[in-house]
């Protein structure tokens, strides 16, 4: 039926978001990654897409369907991560709600690594690119609104506030993953949205609805920048 573009307020912006976990090869047959689901990155891509937006979702290994309306860049390593973000620029806003993992195995074997007697393999790591605050410092095609997450256990606003001037991102949405909230996989999610100038304390609330007060949220800003 039709719907006005009041309840399209992102019609034609396109947008990125990345979520889920990434995995890091250590051979053919073993990786590295942790519990990430997905959920909160596919609730925000379905959020703004209902908005009208244009959502490239670049996405880590999860099992959860791409939403109606997203176009989804499948991707396994934070490296690979990294190219399908750039690929996707130039975008009107970026959200990066992907648990990248902070390592990689500094040499992938190319070969599955064998049990021998008596002999343990020893990983060495290499630090993974920072995705969000790539994003952050480009100098060409720079989203106008870039978001990060900040998943802390202790002293959340003030944790937020240094990741936010640290990676150089204009919004920060810090949530809580200590306290049995916002843990990993869960459904719900306790978040405070950070600004450079400002703190917002939202209610513990369904990762879903997380991402629909996201959404408004980027239609609102949208619309300041516009009016
Ligand atoms: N992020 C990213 N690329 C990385 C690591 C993190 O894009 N290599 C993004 C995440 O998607 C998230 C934000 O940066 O939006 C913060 O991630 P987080 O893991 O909380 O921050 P780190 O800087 O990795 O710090 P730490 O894990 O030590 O708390
Ligand atoms: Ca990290």
């Amino acid at each position: 039926f039709f719907q006005g573009s009041a309840k399209k307020p992102l019609r034609g912006r396109k947008m990125l978001v990345t979520a889920g976990p990434t995995h890091e090869p250590i051979d053919p047959v073993r990786y590295i990654a942790n519990r990430s689901s997905g959920k909160q990155g596919y609730a925000i891509a379905a959020a703004l897409a209902d908005l009208g937006a244009e959502v490239t979702l670049v996405s880590g290994p999860t099992r959860l369907d791409t939403p109606r309306g997203v176009t989804r860049k499948s991707i396994e390593s934070a490296k690979d991560m990294l190219a399908a973000c750039e690929a996707a620029l130039p975008v009107e806003a970026a959200i990066f709600a992907a648990a990248v993992a902070d390592w990689r195995v500094e040499a992938e074997s190319d070969q599955k690594i064998k049990k021998r007697e008596g002999q343990l393999p020893s990983l060495s790591l290499a630090e993974n690119p920072d995705i969000l605050a790539t994003v952050s410092a480009r100098k060409s095609d720079r989203p106008s609104l870039v978001i990060g997450f900040a998943a802390e256990t202790e002293t959340i606003i003030e944790n937020g506030k240094a990741k936010l001037a640290k990676k150089g991102c204009d919004w920060i949405l810090a949530n809580d993953v200590g306290t049995g909230t916002g843990t990993f996989g869960g459904d719900d999610n306790q978040v405070f949205l950070l600004t450079r100038d400002s703190v917002e304390d939202w209610p513990k609330q369904s990762k879903e609805a997380v991402a629909r007060t996201l959404a408004d949220r980027i239609a609102k800003y949208f619309q300041e920048v516009d009016a």
